[in-house]
């Protein structure tokens, strides 16, 4: 297992995911605690994009709990449906928001958090969880972000 990240920064987020991506199926490789897979894949991401959080919720008992994560601390539980991570899970899918403040229930956990990216994270047709990452800026996050997480969140799945 690689443990160093060979963080090199581009102006283009396709080349830094395609930079990142190989880094972070080396990180995983052979290794299927999902715990430690979840702390690695919120490191490197917070290496390569600096984001201001980058992290995980986990279904526990019909709500979502605070799992491994890089950024400033963070609420620890979230109800199926509240906010932009509740909603994710409720509805299975992707969520993309450019401004937190227009979101209905968004969960400020952070007054410095101002749009959001949240993805579901399904096995076997459960959503088990959700990878949610942040950004200081308005509307930071677009397709390029959601399929490339996408394939992040897949490579964890896998493992
Ligand atoms: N803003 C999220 C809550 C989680 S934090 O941003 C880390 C939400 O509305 O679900």
């Amino acid at each position: 297992m690689a443990e160093d990240l060979t963080i090199s920064i581009s102006d283009s987020k396709e080349t830094n995911y395609k930079s990142i991506i190989p880094q972070i199926e080396a990180l995983l490789a052979g290794e299927d605690d999902f715990v430690a897979n979840m702390a690695n894949v919120s490191a490197a991401l917070k290496e390569q994009f600096s984001f201001f959080w980058v992290g995980f919720y986990l279904v526990k008992n019909e709500e979502l709990v605070l799992g491994p994560f890089q950024g400033p601390v963070a609420c620890t539980r979230i109800k199926k449906g509240k906010g932009v991570c509740g909603t994710s899970w409720q509805k299975g899918e992707t969520l993309i928001v450019d401004d937190v403040e227009t979101f209905p229930g968004h969960i400020a956990c952070s007054s410095g958090s101002k749009s959001e990216i949240v993805l579901p994270l399904i096995k076997n047709g459960v959503t088990i969880g959700v990878l949610d990452v942040d950004s200081e800026h308005l509307a930071h996050f677009d397709s390029v972000d959601k399929s490339n997480l996408e394939t992040i969140t897949n490579i964890l799945l896998k493992h």
